[in-house]
């Protein structure tokens, strides 16, 4: 197996973006460049022919659940879903731990989306077989730091000597978690952490980042925390992880429109987001009037969401250098 990951402490788990160092990390990304070629002149591969993947949803998603699908059937194998909890023997009190061993029996390697912080990693210790984060709750979502990263150094060109702007929800927001750790592999990285107060960063994973030599800075003006950033990294209020008190007291400030990017960033600032934005709430944190903008990114975010979870399947499945 390559060494993509710290053994020591997570078998052949992917759970956080921690597990990862700079030189798996461009190691992984030689491999989805590689992928992207792949896709592109619709070589089929079957390097993992005859493989199962268990792609099991207990929280809505469209591009995690959907982008390791596609992924792994253009790698050759079948994929067996399970969608929400209430499809699951879960909801009938079987615990994670039996859940995750009888899965791990029929498949051969498994993707978790789960509401609470830390299911992942749980269900891990009772897999057999290697288990993915696909997101758990307001905890972590590496491998969308993963093809976040992917897309800062194709939009960039370069992934040391930057000023990456958060904006929004970097309390719940898991992207945010995973996204920071991945960059603090980097040389002279810059966070603008730009939220309302009762939505920051936790103290913790600021005062961590800062230990890897990351500088960070927290601000509660827009303007401010945009002025000399390379990438603006939107982020959804995850109001679904608050409570009633919380959701009262957040306000609309944090959105970024057309009008506001000419005022307050640079001309060549990358606009990136995870996705969904709340088209639903009155004021959407990402509008719309930016969708014909060249710098936002988001779209080709997501495309590179399936090469990237290739080149994963490919290192986490041992066949890398098959396809190298
Ligand atoms: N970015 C992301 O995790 O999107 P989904 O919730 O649609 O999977």
């Amino acid at each position: 197996m390559p060494t993509l990951y710290d053994l020591r402490r997570t078998g052949d788990h992917v759970i956080t973006a921690s597990q990862f160092d700079r030189d798996s990390l461009l190691d992984l990304f030689a491999t989805a460049r590689h992928m992207e070629g792949a896709i592109a002149r619709r070589e089929r591969m079957d390097v993992l022919e005859g493989a199962l993947l268990g792609n099991l949803f207990f929280e809505p998603s469209t591009r995690t659940r959907l982008s390791f699908d596609a992924a792994f059937q253009r790698l050759g194998g079948s994929v067996l879903d399970t969608t929400a909890m209430a499809f699951s023997s879960m909801a009938k009190g079987e615990s994670l731990h039996d859940t995750a061993r009888v899965i791990s029996g029929y498949v051969d390697v498994i993707v978790v989306r789960h509401p609470e912080r830390g299911s992942v990693a749980e269900f891990a210790a009772a897999s057999v077989v290697p288990v993915i984060n696909g997101g758990d709750g307001p905890g972590e979502h590496p491998t969308q730091a993963l093809l976040d990263l992917y897309t800062i150094e194709k939009e960039v060109g370069r992934l040391n000597g930057l000023v990456v702007a958060f904006v929004g929800d970097l309390r719940y927001g898991r992207t945010v978690h995973s996204l920071i750790r991945a960059l603090s592999n980097f040389d002279e990285i810059t966070v603008r952490l730009v939220a309302p107060d009762s939505l920051q960063l936790s103290d913790e994973l600021e005062a961590e980042m800062t230990a890897r030599g990351m500088k960070l800075t927290r601000h509660s003006s827009m303007p401010e925390g945009l002025a000399d950033a390379h990438v603006v990294y939107m982020t959804r209020l995850q109001k679904e992880r608050m409570s009633e008190g919380e959701r009262a007291s957040i306000s609309a400030d944090f959105v970024l429109n057309a009008k506001r990017v000419s005022s307050w960033c640079q001309d060549e600032i990358v606009i990136m987001h995870p996705l969904p934005r709340d088209s639903s709430a009155p004021v959407c944190e990402l509008s719309e009037d930016l969708d014909s903008d060249p710098r936002l990114a988001i779209f080709r975010q997501t495309d590179n969401g399936i090469p990237v979870r290739m080149a994963l399947f490919a290192h986490v499945m041992g066949v890398a250098q098959e396809i190298a």
